[in-house]
């Protein structure tokens, strides 16, 4: 082990005791390499985050420009910083006209806080709903809405009035009543293994928030930004919410997060008290400008497009590699391996032949594929070559 893997053992916070200790020096396109030069194809992008891979030259210039002009100021709600109100407008351009009102934050889980906090305070009811198996992010408001008492147990006191319904399980609405504030969802589940929600339910589900007055949030800080073939996947069902979330992807490499919403349910922030929601950093002017060019790129380059092709390119190569069947939609796929042993074991054996995969937080049996979308079908079929030896190595040396 080199001197420095030492050091970020010493002097970096350990969330794990056995860290996969990958170093990057420099990626470009869907490849990271490490200091020896070696290639290892991205099959995970940070999670979920580079879309358009690494160092693509559309978020270099936006950086770079925005880096000139100026990075830091105060972001919130004063000032007019033209960054965010272009992106503001471009992602009010691709949304239906009741979401069109953004409030930029950093990160996924600071999207979900907003959202728990504009729900209780347009509804005035304060009882919340999740789904089992649902991540929405590490902060104590996010975690309060994980079932999982693994992940939670040691964290509590919560939110008080935080109850789950099971994800595709329509009996389960009957939980949602007149005192529920909002339901948070994640069209395509992302820890439990990418598992996308059935058309039924989420119709179901919609009827049912409208029908008891509660805020419909979809959580789309993963499926978003084009990963499942549709910019939002909420346009494959057409289902709309009543506030949809959005980070990873969305600043193309970059922290970025936002919550999207109507004027009318946002003005809540604006009244009794003023200041409802505050922050030093969201909506960063440089993370801006690299999540329009993102944007940008994605629309206009037809990459979404290409997703579904892709999609069908990994599940070709790899059941005719005698694989199980993937779960998921678009590059949003997760490939059954069998027990967490054997899930790692490759994990490693692919990190070994150039190709960095992992495993969900509540799917431990399972292989993560979330590409950056602009992967090629050569590289697919390098990917998918990668996996089948790995598989084999792990499996016939049982
Ligand atoms: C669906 C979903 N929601 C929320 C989050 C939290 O986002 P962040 O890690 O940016 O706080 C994640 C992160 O993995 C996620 O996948």
């Amino acid at each position: 082990m080199n001197w420095q893997k030492n050091e970020f053992k010493r002097y970096l916070a350990q969330t794990s005791p056995e860290p996969m200790l990958f170093q990057p020096e420099k990626g470009e396109g869907v490849f990271l390499m490490d200091k020896n030069g070696k290639k290892y194809l991205d099959l995970i992008s940070g999670i979920s985050v580079s879309a358009l891979g690494h160092c693509h030259p559309a978020v270099i210039e936006a950086v770079e420009g925005q880096c000139r002009k100026y990075s830091h100021t105060m972001v919130y709600g004063e000032f007019v910083l033209s960054p965010q109100v272009e992106l503001a407008k471009k992602l009010c351009s691709t949304l239906p006209d009741t979401l069109d009102n953004v409030y930029f934050v950093n990160s996924g889980s600071e999207a979900v806080e907003g959202a728990i906090k504009l729900a209780v305070k347009y509804t005035g009811k304060r009882e919340i709903i999740s789904c089992y198996n649902a991540y929405h992010g590490s902060s104590t408001g996010a975690l309060s809405l994980m079932s999982d008492e693994y992940y939670t147990q040691g964290y509590k006191p919560f939110l008080p009035e935080v109850k789950h319904i099971h994800f595709n399980e329509l009996k389960s609405l009957d939980i949602i009543t007149e005192k529920t504030a909002a339901v948070f969802i994640e069209p395509v589940q992302g820890e439990a293994g990418y598992l996308p929600a059935d058309q039924q339910f989420l119709e179901a589900l919609s009827a049912k928030c409208a029908e008891t007055g509660c805020l419909l949030i979809f959580d789309e800080i993963q499926s978003g930004m084009g990963r499942t073939g549709k910019l939002w996947a909420f346009e494959h069902s057409g289902v709309i919410p009543d506030i949809l979330l959005t980070a990873k992807g969305l600043g193309g490499g970059l922290p970025l997060g936002a919550f999207i919403s109507s004027k009318k349910i946002m003005n809540v922030f604006s009244n009794e008290p003023i200041l409802g929601h505050i922050t030093t950093f969201g909506g960063n002017p440089i993370s801006c400008a690299a999540s329009l060019a993102t944007l940008e790129t994605i629309i206009d380059g037809g990459l979404l497009d290409t997703v579904a092709k892709k999609e069908n390119l990994f599940r070709r190569f790899l059941t005719d590699a005698g694989l199980r069947q993937l779960t998921g939609k678009g590059l949003m796929l997760g490939l059954p391996v069998g027990t967490f042993e054997e899930t790692k074991a490759i994990v490693v054996k692919c990190l070994e032949y150039g190709l960095i995969t992992d495993w969900f937080l509540f799917e431990t049996g399972k292989l993560r594929i979330s590409p950056p979308l602009i992967i090629s079908s050569e590289e697919i079929e390098l990917a998918c070559k990668i996996i089948t030896s790995a598989f084999r190595d792990v499996f016939e040396t049982d």
